[in-house]
């Protein structure tokens, strides 16, 4: 009798350790006709509504969105330099629209294309190396803004089967960044010499497709990883029919 009070508690606290949305996200039906349009509304709202993170879910606080750090090596071509950031803010995404989703539930694929007015991204720099002929150094603090920035983003997920539940794991998150513009600035080049930071930082933006193409790569690596952790901290541990209900 005793052993089976305890079995019964056993099992109790498992069924309650399965985690579902949070109460006032949109559900968007797998047989919907229009689930497309449902995601499109539904996932920008989400975001707006993870503005201080979910705790129970272990998402993090989404506005500013915080980065531990990121290295780039730019080897060859015109922009050579090594940066180094930290204490990374990302501010904006939760501004985000989304003007296309492309939901393949079977193939446990989702595609989407969004549009974030304006994102910040402010952290902690050191950098070393060359930009077209110039030399360029500093520590400092970086502002690298991106206008009407669209976002690519492609989830490859695959099913995880777990206590009975199938998860849809996110194996790989690809994205694609199309700034309509970037304003970059960096405090303190130069060791704080005034003129050649200011000159440096006007040379910068004079010629920010250049530059920015030739680091864009490491911010897309480094940024799909961020977004991967956050969707699977839902997708990981809220089954799959209780993001996209069957019924
Ligand atoms: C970063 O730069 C943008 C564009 O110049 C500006 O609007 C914004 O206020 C700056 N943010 C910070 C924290 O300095």
């Amino acid at each position: 009798m005793f052993v089976k009070v305890i079995s019964f508690g056993v099992v109790f606290s498992l069924v309650n350790a399965q985690y579902s949305l949070p109460e006032d996200f949109t559900r968007c039906r797998q047989k919907d006709a229009k689930l497309n349009d449902c995601l499109k509304s539904a996932v920008p709202d989400a975001l707006r509504r993870m503005k201080e993170g979910i705790s129970s879910l272990s998402v993090p606080q989404m506005e500013p969105l915080h980065v531990s750090g990121i290295n780039i090596e730019s080897g060859a071509g015109p922009v050579v330099i090594t940066q180094n950031y930290k204490n990374i803010k990302l501010h904006g995404l939760t501004d985000s629209i989304l003007t296309t989703y492309k939901a393949d539930l079977k193939n446990y694929r989702l595609r989407t294309d969004s549009l974030t007015p304006k994102m910040e991204f402010i952290a902690d720099y050191v950098m070393k190396g060359r930009i077209l002929v110039l030399p360029i150094q500093g520590k400092g603090i970086a502002n690298i803004t991106m206008v009407n920035l669209v976002v690519k983003h492609d989830l490859i997920g695959e099913p995880v089967q777990r206590d009975g539940q199938t998860y849809m794991h996110m194996k790989d998150y690809k994205v694609k960044f199309i700034p309509e513009k970037v304003v970059l600035h960096f405090s303190n080049l130069f060791n704080g010499d005034k003129r050649l930071g200011e000159n440096m930082n006007a040379f910068l933006n004079e010629n920010s497709d250049l530059v920015f193409n030739e680091l864009k790569e490491s911010y897309e690596k480094a940024l799909s990883s961020v977004f991967q952790d956050v969707t699977n901290k839902i997708f990981d541990k809220v089954p799959m029919n209780k993001i996209f209900p069957e019924e």
